[in-house]
Formats: C-alpha cells, sequence, structure tokens
C-alpha cells in the first residue's frame, strides 16, 4: 500500500446483502490500487450503496448526496461520486438527473465492471450500467485476498442467491435483483474454503428468498440449500453456519432436518411472516395462511426445540382493519419469536399494492407499530431472560473494552460480553450467561481453558 494511494468509502444501506457487495466493490477495486477509508471526507471515489425497499430507505440516499455536495463545495475537494444498490438498479438515469453530483450509476449486476466505469467516469462522462442478469458476475468478481478477508473479522457472508420470483405485491426486489438465479456450489465452497483458510469461523449464507436455492453441484445435479450446507459443514475450521431470509413456502422437510442433522447450523431461523390474518396474507400474495404458518413452526420446532425464531412484519398494508391486526398480534405471540423485524408499510411505485384502495392513515400505522414492537420487545427479553444460567457456545468476534474482556455472538445471534482471560478473537467458547442487557447478553466462562472448544484457523495472509 503506498501512502497516496486512492481512497473508497463505501457506505452500505439496508440488507446485509449490500454488506456483501460492498466488499465485493471494494475486491473489484483493490487491483487498481484503491484502499478502504472510513469517512467520506478522505475519500477519492464515495460509493452509496442503496436500498430501495421503503420509502425512507431511498430518501436517504437523496440527502446524503446532498451532503456530499456540501461537503465537495466547503472542502474544495473532489471525489468521483457513485450510485450502486437497488436505487441505482431502480432509477438509473433518473439519478443523474436530480443530483449533478453523481458520476456514475451502477447496478448490483455489474459490480465486476467498476473499474472499466471509473475509467468512463474519469472522462467526463456519467456512465450508468443497469444491466439485469450478467453472464457469470460472481466468477468475474475479484477475489479478496487472504489480507483482505482477515481484515474483516471472522465472521462473513456469502450471497448463494439473488433475485426473487415471489411477487409480494409490496415489494420491489423482484424488479430490483431481478429473477431468481442461484450460484453453482462448487463456487460456493470454494468461496468458504477461501474464508475459513483466512481466519472466518461464521459464514451466513444469504439470498433474498435463500431458501429457494437451487444450484448446480459439483455431481451434476441441482442442490438444494440442505444439499449446499451438508457440503459446507465439512469445512474444517469453519464453526457456524446460518443461513437467511427464508420464505415460508421454500422451507421443505430436507432443510427442517438440517436444522436437527447439521450441529455447525446455528439453532437460528429468520422466517418473516408479515400478517397474521389471511386476507392480508392473499392481499400480498405470500401463498400461504396463518395456521400454514404455524404448523411450518410446529415442524421446525419438532426438529430443533432449540431455536431462535426471527420474524418480519409490515403493519398498515392497504386493507389492514383493526381485526386483521388483531390477527396480526395473535401470530406474533402463538409463534413466540425471539425477536423480529417490523415496519410500517411504504407504498413502493410499480409494485401492485402502492396502487391498491384502503391505504392505512399514518397515524394508524404508527400506534400499530408501535404496540407489535412492545410485544417483540417482551418477546425478545423473555427469550434473553430464558438463557440465564444455561450453557452456550459464543463465537468471540471483536475485542472488549477492557482487558480481558471479549465480545462475541450466541448460537442465537444475539451479542455477548463476556471477561474470558487467555481467550482470542475467532475462538469459540462456552460460557454460562450471568445476565441480560438491553440488547445482549453477559457470560463467563464455564470452565477453564479446556472449555476453548476450537483455536482460530491459521490465518494465511
Ligand atoms: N413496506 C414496508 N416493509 C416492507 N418490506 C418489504 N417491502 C416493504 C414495504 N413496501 C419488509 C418486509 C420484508 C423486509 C425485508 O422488508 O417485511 O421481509
Ligand atoms: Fe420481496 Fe421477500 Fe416477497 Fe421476494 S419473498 S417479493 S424478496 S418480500
Amino acid at each position: 500500500m503506498t501512502a497516496n494511494a486512492p481512497k473508497l468509502f463505501v457506505k452500505s444501506y439496508g440488507c446485509q446483502m449490500n454488506v456483501y457487495d460492498a466488499e465485493r466493490m471494494a475486491d473489484a477495486l483493490a487491483p487498481e490500487g484503491y484502499v478502504e477509508t472510513q469517512s467520506a471526507e478522505d475519500a477519492d471515489l464515495i460509493i452509496l450503496n442503496t436500498c430501495h425497499i421503503r420509502e425512507k430507505a431511498a430518501e436517504k440516499v437523496y440527502s446524503e448526496l446532498g451532503r456530499i455536495r456540501k461537503m465537495k463545495q466547503e472542502t474544495g475537494r473532489a471525489p468521483k461520486v457513485a450510485v450502486a444498490g437497488c436505487v441505482a438498479q431502480a432509477e438509473g438515469a433518473e439519478i443523474l438527473k436530480r443530483a449533478p453530483v453523481v458520476d456514475l450509476v451502477i447496478g448490483p449486476q455489474s459490480y465486476q465492471r467498476l473499474p472499466e466505469l471509473l475509467r468512463e467516469a474519469a472522462e467526463g462522462r456519467r456512465p450508468v450500467d443497469t444491466d439485469f442478469a450478467v453472464e457469470d458476475k460472481f466468477e468475474r468478481l475479484a477475489k479478496p485476498s487472504p489480507k483482505a478477508i482477515a481484515s474483516r473479522g471472522v465472521t462473513a457472508f456469502v450471497t448463494v442467491q439473488e433475485g426473487c420470483d415471489k411477487f409480494c405485491t409490496f415489494c420491489v426486489v423482484p424488479y430490483t435483483r431481478g429473477a431468481e438465479s442461484s450460484r453453482p456450489a462448487a463456487q460456493l465452497i470454494a468461496e468458504t474454503e477461501r474464508l475459513v483458510a483466512a481466519g472466518v469461523r461464521e459464514v451466513t449464507l444469504l439470498g433474498q428468498n435463500v431458501d429457494a436455492y437451487h444450484g448446480e453441484g459439483p455431481d451434476g445435479r441441482t442442490w438444494s440449500l440442505a444439499r449446499l450446507m451438508r457440503a459446507l459443514s465439512e469445512i474444517e475450521g469453519l464453526a457456524r453456519l446460518r443461513y437467511t431470509t427464508s420464505h415460508p413456502r421454500d422451507m421443505d422437510d430436507e432443510l427442517i432436518a438440517a436444522h436437527r442433522d447439521l450441529p455447525k447450523l446455528m439453532p437460528y431461523l429468520h422466517l418473516p411472516v408479515q400478517s397474521g390474518s389471511d386476507r392480508i396474507l392473499a392481499a400480498m400474495n405470500r401463498k400461504h395462511t396463518a395456521d400454514e404458518y404455524l404448523g411450518l413452526i410446529d415442524r421446525i420446532r419438532a426438529a430443533q426445540p432449540d431455536l431462535a425464531l426471527w420474524g418480519d412484519f409490515i403493519v398498515g398494508f392497504p386493507g389492514e382493519t383493526d381485526a386483521d391486526f388483531e390477527d396480526t398480534l395473535a401470530i406474533a405471540r402463538d409463534a413466540a419469536y425471539a425477536s423480529a423485524f417490523t415496519f410500517k408499510y411504504s407504498p413502493r411505485p410499480g409494485t401492485p399494492a402502492a396502487d391498491m384502495g384502503g391505504q392505512v392513515p399514518e397515524a394508524v400505522k404508527d400506534e400499530r407499530l408501535q404496540r407489535l414492537q412492545r410485544l417483540i420487545s417482551d418477546q425478545q427479553a423473555a427469550f434473553a431472560r430464558s438463557l440465564v444460567g444455561r450453557e452456550i457456545d459464543v463465537l468471540l468476534d471483536r475485542p472488549g473494552r477492557h482487558p480481558g474482556q471479549l465480545a462475541g455472538r450466541s448460537p442465537y445471534l444475539q451479542p455477548v460480553q463476556i471477561t474470558a482471560p487467555g481467550a482470542a478473537v475467532g475462538d469459540v467458547i462456552r460460557a454460562v450467561v450471568t445476565d441480560t442487557g438491553a440488547n445482549s447478553l453477559f457470560a463467563a466462562p464455564a470452565g477453564g481453558a479446556r472449555d476453548i472448544l476450537h483455536e482460530p484457523a491459521e490465518a494465511t495472509a
């Protein structure tokens, strides 16, 4: 790294897939000499990696572009500015019109072309690349160096599937991320092996509809997500696997059995339901009823009783009555969530629900959101309290504030604070939960050093 290497600042909004994509953009630019910086002020290239899922998310991008314009005026610096992600995909050239500060617009299928587009931007053109379904996109992306992987920590994301064919009537994803496509299993095994060799201990498989994964297997057959996870489980040094986010319709028996049979698969499942009202579920085009969802949860818990179930909810979908909302509270209670993401319905232009009658007033949405959030935070606290006194494995992922203190994650994905002299980031240690905080657990090592279960894998960097 040279002192005057160009600096890259990527700001990501929205889902974890954008976190993964931000790393891929940094990887694509590393051969061009770019190094990452944590601040927009000293960057030579600022990339806003945007989210389009709700209105507020898209509006934030334009406010940020306004701040960048001001910052350029005040400091006299002239970084190039790129808009990437789902707003780029959805709005394309419109962004150039609305925000003159933007030098290039690039959709999620085109990140391997970033160096080329930057050269165009340097020549004063303002390129827009929102091509869809680019062949072999992932193969053509630059691979991160072991050093780059190690700098990102002991947990990593791997995108296994992109896009969605479900067309829930509220959702922009089928339009911004396109049709479902799965990466070949051999590519994913190689990527995971590379991560583990560089020190990664936990991998979260990502997809907008991850349980719909159906990639080409090395044996020439189509592999399911469960089959893929069986293969990944065999990678020595990998301690933990997770996957997110799933659609109830794609949770099949084989995937349910994986929760029973694969010790490395963490007892965590993010399975959105969105609403508890059959009428609203039908209007959302979710293609299942409330009872079918609860029946599915029963089958999953029969396979893995020790499960942290996370949900997603939308309140105030068009036509939602008080009675519909009561059904939502009821399903949240019955499903006994460990936690959930809760959203107010936000009309997205171009989606069927945006044009439906019966749009719910903002004040009603606010009130319903608050009631649902109270219920979910009670559930979250109850779930955390149920762990006090229990032994759990903690993957240490960060140093803590004080000497000997470390921070990590429980199997259920809660942050854990622990004092464990002699333990290191990357270790999985057996610990007793001693107390709960607002959003985290406190724990103490269950015994001596013998309880450090796995030494970190050798970093090759
Ligand atoms: N309004 C509000 N929430 C939405 N989500 C998706 N689209 C919308 C929308 N238009 C929520 C859903 C989904 C999560 C990623 O975002 O709950 O599961
Ligand atoms: Fe959007 Fe998920 Fe529905 Fe696909 S399954 S349309 S990503 S909410």
